[in-house]
């Protein structure tokens, strides 16, 4: 969480700052600021709030130097207001912070018995105390920064300047993730890539425990005891519009409208057209690091894939929220199509809850940044317990990505909306693939069947298509959803992951009570919730669920609840019963879900948007959970 961006160059540093903070804004928007070279002095401008209160202060402000550090915050220690917004600046050193000093209160306590005097509540600004004390004596920044490394403990990603130096710029990381732009004649450094593409495609990922030094037009890059480290460049594949709205009110909305060929795009590099099979493309097992996954060759890795999967007795799907709800319904395919054990964790709880991980298990994490702290956890302790790792990310080249042995994308190009849409259905539609996939390798299915599945699978994007058609009705009906006191959705099934996610989607946006059931559950407690003030979401496909489905929505509606159903093309009797019927194609059981989902993002954000909340960054939240 947080979003820092710094330039050196010869444009503007204010414009790119602010418009790179503006596309990490998603990051957190509690407060945002700058700190740009003007005289020989960096300037501090900062603004409790979202960007805009910042854009509003710097209308007038003038800077002539190259370089300047931007943020965007989102609070961990000390309340959201202008004290406690980055940059931090402590005698000619600026400093901006993503993440948490973990050791902040023995540094606190260290730096008040020397007498020093604080000026905000953060753990951010006691970093740049200790630059500040140690420039005193190193005179150089970068050597300044070694010196305090050691003194750190926690995840952080810094970016710090000083005023002696004023063509230096110096930033590392132990966690959240710190990306650099290698232009013509300048350099960007931000937390992800979107603040980068419009200035360039180059760019080179920073690990944990590296210094990077910008010196003019020069990057260099350091390990945290001084060697020099020489790095890969790689070429950014995602353009500058896909950052943009398009015309859209929101990048939610512009978001939900791209799942047909978000969809497409994750499934189309393993689905063979002629003969209708899944082969799993350049997973990487035969290669040791990403650098290495570039150059591949496709068919020794797709053998290497094989024998490493071919072993695998148990899979564990570790995740968090919507990734994890996507992992939830990657249980169902997996266990029906291929026949094989899975257990579906939340990652917070896995990684504290001594998981037992035998020989021959494949831990499967799916992250849409590629950076949630607690699924990286997962991860690591997986590997330390030596089962193999895979990860399904969107974010090309995010930890999670770097870190994992085989590696599955989401392919769902830049999602910015903090609501996650197409990384939910684009995992979706990958699991589908890794369901057959080891279905025909376990021999859990027949040629035949796995052509009925691809065929189901190929047809799903034009069938998303039908279904945005909603749009326009969840428009229309949002004014007399929001009036409902609480929701609650139900599924049976596969269909069960589903109600959690809608329920989820319309607790961040609309900040509305919302509840996701298992609907055999309604009588175990949730049915007391029902009268004429709830609505009940029923996510009912025509499939060995349904009749049982009905009954419970029999029940449901008996109790006075209103009903909006789900159900697969025209059916009289889920119509009959319900207030408001919406019909999907029919499609195979491994399909509704992605179908599924798009109602139900439509609800959540068409009843958001009607109360007037900002879609894009609900309050409290952030895209990025780069800290537990
Ligand atoms: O980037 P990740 O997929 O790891 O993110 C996981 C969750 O933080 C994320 O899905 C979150 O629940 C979304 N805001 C839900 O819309």
């Amino acid at each position: 969480m947080c979003g820092i961006v710094g330039y050196y160059g010869p444009q503007d540093p204010k414009d790119v700052i602010v418009s790179g903070l503006k596309r990490l804004e998603y990051r957190g928007y509690d407060s945002a600021g700058v700190a740009i070279l003007n005289d020989g002095k960096f300037k501090v401008v900062r603004a409790p709030g979202k960007l805009g209160e910042l854009q509003k202060k710097l209308e007038t402000e003038k800077f002539n130097g190259a370089l300047g550090i931007g943020h965007t915050r989102w609070a961990t220690h000390g309340v959201p207001n202008e004290r406690n917004a980055h940059p931090h600046k402590v005698n000619g050193v600026s400093l901006v912070h993503n993440g948490i000093i973990e050791n902040y209160a023995q540094i606190k306590e260290r730096l008040r018995k020397d007498g020093v005097e604080f000026s905000s509540d953060t753990d951010s600004e006691l970093v740049a105390h200790l630059i500040a004390r140690k420039v005193k004596d190193t005179k150089d920044l970068f050597k300044a920064v070694q010196q305090v490394l050691p003194e750190l403990t926690g995840a952080y990603s810094i970016l710090v300047v000083w005023e002696d130096q004023p063509d230096t710029m110096v930033a590392f990381k132990n966690g959240p993730p710190l990306i650099i732009g290698v232009g013509e004649k300048e350099a960007v450094i931000a937390s992800d890539v979107q603040a980068i593409i419009s200035h360039t495609k180059k760019v080179m990922y920073l690990e944990d425990f590296e210094v990077a030094k910008v010196q003019g037009n020069k990057i260099e890059i350091f390990s945290a005891t001084g060697e020099p480290r020489k790095k890969e460049i790689h070429q950014i594949e995602w353009s500058a519009e896909q950052v943009e709205k398009a015309g859209f009110k929101h990048f939610m909305l512009k978001e939900i409208h791209e799942q047909p060929r978000a969809v497409a795009n994750a499934i189309a590099p393993h689905i063979r057209l002629d003969s209708k099979t899944v082969q799993l493309k350049n997973v990487g097992f035969s290669v040791n690091s990403l650098d290495e996954l570039a150059k591949v060759d496709s068919e020794k890795d797709a053998l290497a894939t094989a024998e490493k999967l071919k072993g695998i007795e148990r899979i564990f799907i570790v995740a968090c929220g919507t990734s994890n709800y996507a992992g939830m319904a990657g249980k169902y395919l997996l266990e029906r199509i291929a026949k094989i054990p899975v257990e579906c964790d939340i990652a917070s709880e896995f990684r504290y809850r001594e998981p037992v991980i035998p020989p021959r298990s494949l831990v499967l994490v799916i992250s849409q940044s590629g950076e949630t702290a607690d699924t990286l956890a997962a991860l690591r302790l997986a590997k330390q317990a030596g089962a193999t790792t895979m990860s399904i990310c969107n974010v090309r080249h995010s930890t999670i990505d770097r870190e994992s042995h085989g590696h599955l994308y989401m392919n769902s190009g830049a999602e910015i909306g903090v609501a996650s849409t197409k990384a939910f259905v684009s995992t979706l539609g990958i699991l589908n693939v890794f369901s057959i996939y080891l279905g025909r390798l376990r021999q859990a299915i027949s040629e035949q069947q796995e052509k009925e599945f691809v065929d189901a699978l190929l047809a799903a994007p034009a069938q998303m298509e039908a279904v945005l058609a909603y749009d326009r009705f969840f428009a229309e009906a949002s004014g007399r959803l929001k009036a409902f006191r609480g929701l609650l959705y139900m599924g049976r099934g596969i269909n069960f992951p589903l109600a959690l996610e809608g329920a989820l989607k319309l607790k961040e946006l609309a900040y509305m009570h919302a509840e996701g059931y298992a609907a055999g559950e309604m009588k175990h407690g949730p049915l007391a919730l029902i009268d004429e003030r709830m609505l009940i979401v029923m996510v009912a496909p025509h499939d060995n669920h349904y009749e049982k489905t009905v009954s419970n929505l029999e029940e449901a509606r008996a109790r006075g609840g209103k009903i909006i159903s789900i159900g697969t093309g025209d059916d009289p009797a889920l119509k009959g019963i319900s207030d408001f019927y919406l019909s999907l194609p029919k499609a195979s059981w491994t399909i509704n879900p992605i179908l599924e989902a798009i109602p139900l993002q439509l609800l959540a954000y068409h009843v958001a948007d009607a109360m007037g909340h900002d879609v894009d960054q609900p309050r409290n939240l952030a895209k990025s959970v780069t800290v537990e």
